[in-house]
């Protein structure tokens, strides 16, 4: 059986601990969109591990991990990701690790316009600063350089010329920036493809006859469906499809490929960056949610902006992605709360609306309708059975069932692997 793991909310949901946990079912662990603007925290006996590139399943020695066609990949950040696991113990191997000759390279030129554009913008978005956005723009240009090229010195040089000079042209009029040098990046990048190579490989061959041979393949969603660039709320989202949409055309399976979908969703909301966020709270309420649920980003470190649930959105995410069944983490956050508040609707003027509106105007004027739940004061971390959980927090995960229309597989009640509870 194949199936995707996927956010939905903005992101940092816990998708990488949920998929680190159902890579025990799977043979083949995906990754198909995004780049290392991702940040999934796996802990494995109290040891944590930060992955922004390599799937999740890799703590899973005897799993092929691969890195899609969808995704965009920067060598430094890739390089310093191996160093980093293998400081920890873990040594990836060629053999665990494929990755596409069809995904995109970023280079210096990406992360510099990442930082221009934000600076420019009467609205900043808030990226994570690391080239994606700018990445895919030169994918969808055609002027994108894919791993593939770096391993043919003589393309990539004629690719890298025509960049640059397009990029020192535009940069140094736009934005006054003297410009980059192709002899440098070319022996930089050159340099990073001496030790990728092994790794790299024609990854759609290799997943449609993994696919053939029945093997498990689990699709990693990075990002959240409410980043999504056709169905979140642009222009504050990343630039790839981050929900199921991105799949197919992110590793090159079919859609009939696809078995089941798993939605992962927090027990409340979190956002990184900027944009509209409905149910955000700027209370105390927020501080004491960001402190106790370590709501601090991954890969760049920026506090987590917190709020109550939003079912409205998680029920839109739900119909999107076609969700089967949705993992909820990070329950015992709420353990302390006296009550806990979960949003059903939204008011605008007179008029209340029940579905997500995609007019970003409208949704940054909406105020919240909260249904209100009893809290449970009551510490769930060593709870491992759904009968042991308190009477109220089970009112409060089958309120979010019935509201989003999704039945909940695991509760999560801690970031350790084994602090899960199965239904
Ligand atoms: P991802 O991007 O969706 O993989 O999520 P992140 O790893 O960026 O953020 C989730 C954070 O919450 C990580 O630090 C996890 O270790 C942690 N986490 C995951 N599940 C739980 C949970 O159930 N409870 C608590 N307290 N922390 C959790
Ligand atoms: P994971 O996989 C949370 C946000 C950024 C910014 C917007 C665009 O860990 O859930 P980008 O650099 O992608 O152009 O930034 O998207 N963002 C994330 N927020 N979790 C992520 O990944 C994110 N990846 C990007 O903060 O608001
Ligand atoms: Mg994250």
């Amino acid at each position: 059986m194949n199936f995707a793991v996927i956010g939905l909310q903005w992101g940092d949901e816990g998708k990488g601990k949920i998929i680190d946990i159902l890579s025990v079912e799977a043979d083949v662990i995906v990754r198909y969109q995004g780049g290392n603007n991702a940040g999934h925290t796996v802990v494995k006996d109290s040891v944590r591990y930060a992955f922004h590139l390599i799937p999740s399943g890799v703590l899973h020695e005897d799993k092929v991990c691969v890195m899609g066609n969808g995704m965009v990949i920067d060598p430094l950040a890739l390089l310093h990701e191996l160093d980093e696991l293998r400081s920890q113990g873990l040594d990836v191997s060629p053999r665990q690790l494929k990755i596409s000759e069809n995904a995109h390279i970023i280079f210096p030129y990406h992360r510099k316009l990442d930082g221009f554009r934000e600076r420019l913008r009467s609205n900043r978005i808030g990226t994570t600063g690391r080239g994606i956005g700018p990445c895919y723009m030169d994918k969808y240009a055609r002027s994108g350089i894919r791993v593939g090229d770096l391993l043919n010195p003589k393309l990539f040089i004629s690719k890298l010329k025509d960049n640059i000079i397009e990029k020192n042209g535009i940069y140094r009029q736009v934005f006054g920036y003297d410009g980059f040098s192709e002899e440098e990046i070319a022996r930089e990048y050159l340099g990073y493809a001496e030790k990728i190579t092994p790794f790299v490989c024609d990854t759609v061959s290799l997943l449609h006859e993994l696919w053939r041979e029945g093997r498990s393949i689990l699709f990693e969603g990075a990002q959240g469906t409410m980043l999504d660039v056709d169905f979140g709320t642009y222009p504050f989202v990343t630039s790839s499809n981050a929900s199921v949409s991105g799949i197919f055309s992110g590793t090159g399976l079919p859609p009939k490929a696809l078995d089941k979908v798993i939605g992962v969703c927090k027990a409340y909301t979190t956002r990184v960056g900027e944009g509209p966020f409905p149910t955000e709270l700027f209370d105390d309420l927020g501080n004491r949610l960001r402190d106790k649920g370590g709501e601090f980003g991954t890969t760049t470190g920026r506090p987590r902006r917190c709020g109550w649930f939003d079912a409205v959105l998680v029920r839109y995410a739900v119909r999107l992605n076609g969700v089967d069944e949705i993992v909820i983490t990070k329950l015992d956050v709420l353990d302390e709360l006296d009550e806990i508040k979960v949003c059903v609707g939204y008011r605008l003027g007179d008029e209340v609306l029940k579905t997500y509106p995609f007019d970003i105007e409208v949704f940054s004027n909406v105020e919240p309708i909260y249904e209100t739940f009893k809290g449970w004061k009551t510490d769930t971390t060593a709870l491992r059975d759904i009968s042991d959980l308190p009477r109220e927090a089970r009112d409060y995960i089958d309120a979010i069932s019935d509201l989003v229309g999704a039945k909940i597989s695991m509760v999560s009640v801690g970031s350790d692997r084994e602090e899960i509870i199965r239904i």
